[in-house]
């Protein structure tokens, strides 16, 4: 079997049994969007149970699902609306728009680094020209990559598609630290659409305009970088691209620790288990790397940034960035809305600080509140001098707004008993991006043998879209009937099962290895008659062994195959 993939050849059978579909091909298709079909939308579900396994089922996460279009505001103090843009450049006579860092991608290790000056300046110096026609290229410039909308009739309320699904956490932070019962560390997972309108879409599902991904944010005291879970992985290996250099290295998950490779062991530990999720979805530990980001290749939230690199046809290829966010979101979004969005840190034992205190000004107060005074200055009393923005203290009082300048208020240095201080969360972020993650699985698991002209796909029980192909040798003398009932039997959203009772078995196993089917079970005549009555053939798709088990067995050999039972134990 050869190893060499062609990913037009991987994309023309995912179109053809069901896995892909280009979007709208009725009226022409739109690049950059698929539509996933039957076979990939179980597929798909099964990588995000398998996810959803590792976050919601072994560490304890809790699950959201947030809106996708969310108002400006959301995306101002994310920084989106001024930081999210790629550098674009248009052919000055045939009009074709690119991404300006793709056009100089021979010349540079790495490309997208350099500022729009570099990038003119290189087109100039290496003579780079319109690809489609040969003309000009014009100035580079930036293009926000969110999609823009109006939330409601007309233009009354600016909004915007979700660039990424992290944000509709990070908005909900309060309702989640309540839920969480004001408890840190505090693990979200989130998995939704996320939208970018991509200059130039290509490499099939790399780069699409609306993309799904499975999101992870982790709250954490931003003093208290450790896991709980970190001395069970620690002597595990992992392969990293430090920033430093370009070789990669591999070495246990606690020298790299250890050696400041890795800046915390949380950091680092969902970094491994960001390789424990690829690898036991199917990616080969071979063709998987992490490299940490140039400083100026970080996104404008991250203090550091780790890729998990997949090499596929298209060279590596970034399927999760795991990302430490330090306080970005929450700090930016406190100070966008004048809510504080903090953890409250209890000491062991209560200390003699010295603190700075808000202190109303009663005597302002009493003239301008009359009768609300004291409520007001009660009111001030309780927030503390980060809730003052630009020198002014912004409160709610039943329903109305009341704006304080500092004729109202002082802060004060006072000393005093505190069980606890106020710390804004660091957040560490493991994004996967699902589409890319779900065709790198696919890469990795084709098989095709030239001379025969026959592939498999080696997907892993677990990922696998149909998990048993159910044949009758002969749809007929009750053979159709008895695997039927089978079929009945063992089929479920868990245990998806494929009748087929046409064309010759080597036919239907020939279907089945294609789509990743890991076993088949045939009812030949021996299993309605004679001495072998009531058992069946079962195959194994990766060895193509066949063994006999009875009838009643096959929906616990099925269940325990798919968690890991060996077929030659059957
Ligand atoms: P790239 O540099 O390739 O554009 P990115 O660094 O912008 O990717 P992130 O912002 O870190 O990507 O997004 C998190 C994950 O979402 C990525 O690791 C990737 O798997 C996925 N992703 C991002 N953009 C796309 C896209 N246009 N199509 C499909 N998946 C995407
Ligand atoms: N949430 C990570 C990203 O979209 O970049």
């Amino acid at each position: 079997m050869s190893k060499e993939i062609n990913s037009a050849d991987l994309l023309s059978l995912c179109r053809r049994r069901g896995f892909i579909w280009p979007s709208f091909e009725l009226y022409g298709g739109v690049a950059g969007m698929f539509d996933y079909g039957p076979l990939g939308s179980n597929m798909r579900n099964n990588i995000v149970e398998i996810w959803r396994d590792i976050y919601r089922g072994r560490e304890g996460f809790i699950e959201i699902d947030s809106e996708t279009v969310n108002p400006r505001e959301v995306f101002k103090a994310s920084g989106h609306v001024d930081e999210f843009a790629d550098l674009i450049t248009y052919c000055e006579e045939c009009e074709s728009a690119f991404r300006a860092d793709h056009l100089v991608k021979e010349f540079f290790n790495n490309p997208d680094v350099l500022s729009q000056k570099e990038l003119d300046e290189a087109f100039v110096k290496f003579g780079v020209k319109c690809p489609e026609c040969g003309g000009k290229l014009g100035p580079v410039e930036e293009f926000n990559l969110m999609f823009k909308t109006s939330i409601g009739p007309g233009s009354s309320r600016v909004g915007y598609l979700r660039p990424e699904t992290a944000q509709g956490i990070f908005v909900n932070y309060p309702n989640l630290y309540r839920y969480n019962r004001e408890k840190l560390p505090l693990g979200v997972i989130q998995t939704g659409r996320g939208y970018r309108n991509e200059i130039a879409p290509r490499q099939g599902m790399i780069r699409m305009r609306e993309f799904n991904m499975m999101e992870v944010e982790l709250f954490v005291d931003p003093e208290d970088k450790g896991w709980v879970r970190f001395p069970d992985i620690e002597n595990d290996p992992i392969t990293l691209v430090p920033n430093t250099g370009t070789e990669a290295l591999t070495m246990t998950v606690g020298e790299a620790v250890k050696n400041g490779i890795i800046a915390n062991k949380v950091l680092a530990y969902f970094v491994y288990t960001t390789q424990q999720l690829l690898t036991r979805l199917g990616i080969d530990p071979k063709r998987l790397r992490f490299r940490q980001h140039l400083r100026d290749e970080m996104a404008h939230y991250a203090m550091d940034c780790w890729d998990a690199e997949v090499l596929l046809s298209y060279g590596w290829i970034e399927v999760t960035g795991v990302a430490d966010r330090g306080c970005w979101d929450l700090s930016r979004h406190a100070e966008f809305s004048g809510t504080e969005l903090t953890h409250f840190k209890k000491f062991d034992e209560p200390k003699e600080m010295e603190i700075d205190k808000i202190k109303a000004k009663h005597k302002a107060l009493g003239p301008k509140f009359k009768e609300r005074a004291k409520a007001i200055a009660e009111m001030m009393e309780t927030r503390t001098p980060m809730d003052i923005k630009e020198g002014k203290l912004y409160l709610n009082l039943d329903g109305e707004e009341i704006i304080l300048d500092d004729g109202f208020f002082e802060v004060v240095r006072v000393r005093e008993k505190v069980s606890g201080e106020r710390v804004v969360p660091h957040v560490i972020e493991p994004s996967h991006g699902l589409d890319r993650i779900f065709y790198s699985v696919l890469e990795h698991s084709f098989e095709h043998d030239e001379k025969e002209d026959y592939t498999v796909l080696k997907l892993l029980p677990e990922v696998a879209p149909i998990k048993v192909g159910i044949f009758p040798l002969m749809e007929k003398d009750g053979l159709d009937t008895f695997a039927m009932d089978i079929y009945r039997k063992v089929h479920s959203p868990r245990m998806e099962a494929y009748y087929d009772g046409s064309g010759t078995i080597g036919k239907r196993y020939a279907r089945m290895d294609e789509v990743g089917t890991p076993w088949c079970i045939t009812v030949d005549y021996e299993s309605v008659e004679g001495p072998n009555k009531n058992t069946v053939t079962i195959r194994d798709r990766d060895t193509t062994a066949q063994k006999r088990i009875p009838v009643d067995s096959v929906p616990d050999v099925l269940r325990s195959m798919l968690y890991g039972r060996p077929f030659d134990d059957l």
